[in-house]
């Protein structure tokens, strides 16, 4: 079964053909990076626009690259939450459009969702219960999946996203737009217990996130060392920082595992490409649960992994109308 997924949500446009939820035929992707860099940050109309201009060659790409043509498409998957809902429409009217002209089931995916499916690009789906850590620039949310197509959000972030925290200090430190790639590159050579950031537990048993007083803190040290011309080791910075988000995130989502008792965590999203929480996992997850993270290209926002979440959807009986809408939530 051939499936076209579509994702639109924030700043990349991308279409792929994926064969039975887990084979990739090909996974088209044009990021909008150079477009936001110099804002520091997504800047949601410029997003819908570029969208607009991209989707149809993305398209043609993602056709071409798997070797079909369009008619031999068996369903369409999109994104319709959360993101950006100007960029989410334009996702959804051209797969509204595809499965109308081709007569094809629609189906909507949560992208969260889809970014723990980007696991089963790589790992046959074959042993529940999950939990599952997807962290990227709009969200950090700890899931419990007791089934395929079943996700319990058991906590999440109560301010920033864990990508959002490195692409703000990024910014402060005078790295480019996405932080996270730049902070981690630097971070390599420097010290990650030189600064002691602050990590904020919250309350006993809670696997919420939050990050704004680690950043607040970070942003507050850079400006004191600009005004006083303190001499600050930015190397020895990132590292402090890096190693702050990567305690918090791995500390919930292992507690997380064992208090549900699975034998399975998957980690996804754009901070998930990050080298230092791979490593923080592997150290820190008890023998006998198993770990996987996707490729670095598969933890950030791709089709692929909507067309895989779309398939597990759609073989279950989860058939959309056209009248499903985006939701920025
Ligand atoms: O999943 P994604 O592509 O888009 C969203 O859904 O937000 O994630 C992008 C986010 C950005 O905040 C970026 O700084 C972060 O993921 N990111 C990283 C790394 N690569 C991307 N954060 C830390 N280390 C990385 N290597
Ligand atoms: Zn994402």
């Amino acid at each position: 079964m051939l499936i076209l997924g579509i994702e639109t949500s924030c700043d990349e446009t991308s279409v792929s053909v994926v064969e039975d939820g887990v084979r990739i035929l090909s996974n088209a992707i044009s990021s909008q990076v150079d477009v936001h860099s110099r804002y520091g940050g997504v800047v949601p109309e410029l997003a819908s626009r570029q969208h607009v201009q991209s989707i149809l060659y993305v398209l043609d790409e993602a056709i071409s690259d798997a070797g079909i043509s369009l008619a031999d498409i068996d369903g369409v998957a999109v994104t319709t939450n959360p993101g950006l809902i100007g960029a989410l429409l334009i996702g959804l009217t051209a797969a509204k459009t595809i499965s109308f002209a081709l007569r094809v089931p629609l189906v909507g995916v949560n992208h969260i969702e889809a970014h723990v499916y980007a696991n089963f690009l790589e790992i046959p789906p074959d042993t529940w219960p999950v939990v599952a850590l997807v962290a990227s620039g709009g969200h950090s949310d700890v899931i419990y999946l007791p089934s395929p197509c079943e996700l319990r959000v058991i906590g999440r972030t109560r301010d920033d996203a864990a990508g959002e925290a490195f692409d703000k200090t990024a910014r402060a430190m005078g790295l480019g737009y996405p932080g996270g790639p730049a902070i981690e590159r630097i971070a390599r050579e420097g010290n990650p217990r030189a600064i002691d950031f602050p990590r904020a537990h919250l309350e006993e048993g809670s696997y919420d996130f939050s990050f704004s007083g680690l950043k607040t803190a970070a942003l507050v040290r850079m400006e004191r060392a600009k005004k006083t011309g303190e001499e600050i080791d930015i190397r020895d910075f990132a590292a402090s920082f890096q190693q702050a988000v990567v305690d918090i995130l791995v500390e919930k989502t292992v507690k997380a595992a064992i208090d549900f008792e699975v034998r399975r965590v998957l980690v996804g999203g754009g901070v998930a490409a990050n080298q230092a929480l791979r490593e923080a996992f592997r150290n820190s997850l008890p023998s006998g649960i198993e770990l996987h993270f996707p490729h670095p290209e598969l933890c950030t926002d791709n089709a692929a992994m909507v067309a895989s979440a779309g398939y597990f959807r759609l073989v279950r009986g989860d058939i959309d109308g056209l009248e499903l809408n985006a939701d920025s939530r």
